[in-house]
């Protein structure tokens, strides 16, 4: 049997495939068949700042309505801010006894004011490690990239002299200068960039001419993206990197292990194909390590990323040019 072990984020892993933050990981009963179907580690469900600051919003304005002081406000906030992430705190205790394998919570972000005080709470409540999953859409054409930027740096800055475990940033492909964004945020500190974040996107009934949401899984070709950005970036960054998005068998995980990539996330292969489907992905690893002859993780990992090739070029091709595409 060739060894899967791994490391990331600076925790030990039986295996490279974790399982992404999604509502499956948002229960004890999730996480216990997760686990059972073999993934080494899980990210749990996040806890939405944005969440928390509606309820804040409604609570003001009700305060504001009974005519309340200025000074209730932060009572208010101190009280809602307290029993969301109280109940996310019990979480993490109660999947930390339910599972053995590593338990990374997860925040995500909106504002870069006070919530980093929660990643204190996390830690406390025995989390391995902290994942902030970070994504401001770009739509606000009175923001520059640079300006955007930097609340990714000012959050980071501020939760990692919060805490001591290791922090994960899930972040999405959309910065004018992917490449140069992932090395600076490589080099803050952080243990993990993970590469992508899948969103929520919007979708018309045009019979009833309203906006409706879109599928919410991925399909196994949204791959190609995430592994492309591995490829390019393994091996020239300053953190370890787990790829995210489209990965549905044991051909995807391989594909991005090739890429270079530490750890593997998935989410919608286990809602499609239940939590067992992580045994057959790691089955379909060992049996294509035992064909190739690799006994160990670190034995291919990265071979074919962009600084391994002897053909560099090939990895940022984007046009369909006749000659490329015969
Ligand atoms: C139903 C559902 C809920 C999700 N909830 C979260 C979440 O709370 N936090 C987060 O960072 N990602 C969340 N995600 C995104 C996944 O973690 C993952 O990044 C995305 O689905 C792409 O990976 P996949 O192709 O393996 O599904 C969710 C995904 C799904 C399908």
């Amino acid at each position: 049997m060739p060894d899967l072990s791994t490391t990331y984020m600076g925790l030990r892993l039986k295996n490279p495939l974790i399982a992404g933050s999604s509502g499956l990981t948002g229960t004890r009963a999730g996480l216990l068949e997760l686990q059972e179907g073999g993934v080494a580690a899980v990210v749990l469900k996040s806890i939405f700042e944005e969440e928390i600051a509606a309820e804040y919003d409604d609570a003001l304005s009700e305060a504001a309505r009974k005519g309340m002081s200025l000074e209730s406000y932060d009572y208010y906030d101190y009280e809602l801010r307290g029993a969301h992430v109280s109940q996310y705190v019990d979480f993490i205790r109660e999947a930390k006894t339910a599972v053995s394998i590593p338990v990374i919570a997860s925040v995500n972000c909106t504002y870069s004011h006070e919530w980093a005080s929660f990643a204190k709470d996390i830690e406390a409540a025995g989390a391995d490690g902290l994942e902030l999953n970070m994504f401001f859409l770009p739509s606000d054409i009175t923001r520059s990239s640079d300006e955007r930027e930097k609340v990714y740096l000012q959050i980071v800055d501020r939760v990692l002299k919060q805490v001591r475990i290791p922090v994960a940033l899930k972040i999405s492909s959309s910065f004018s200068t992917l490449a140069q964004m992932i090395d600076r945020l490589s080099k803050t500190g952080i243990a993990a960039l993970v590469l992508f974040n899948r969103f929520y996107s919007i979708d018309f009934d045009i019979e009833k001419m309203t906006v409706t949401g879109a599928g919410s899984l991925s399909s196994p070709a949204e791959l190609a993206g995430p592994l492309r950005w591995v490829a390019l970036m393994s091996r020239r960054v300053g953190c370890d990197l787990a790829a995210s998005t489209g990965v549905h068998d044991g051909a995807g995980l391989i594909k991005m292990l090739l890429a270079g990539a530490k750890a593997v996330q998935a989410s919608s292969a286990f809602y499609r194909n239940g939590a067992g489907s992580a045994g057959v992905m790691l089955k379909e690893l060992s049996a294509w390590m035992d064909r190739h002859g690799f006994k160990a993780i670190a034995d291919f990992r990265g071979n074919l990323s962009q600084a391994e090739s002897v053909d560099p070029g090939v990895y940022e091709r984007v046009q369909y040019m006749k000659h490329y595409a015969g």
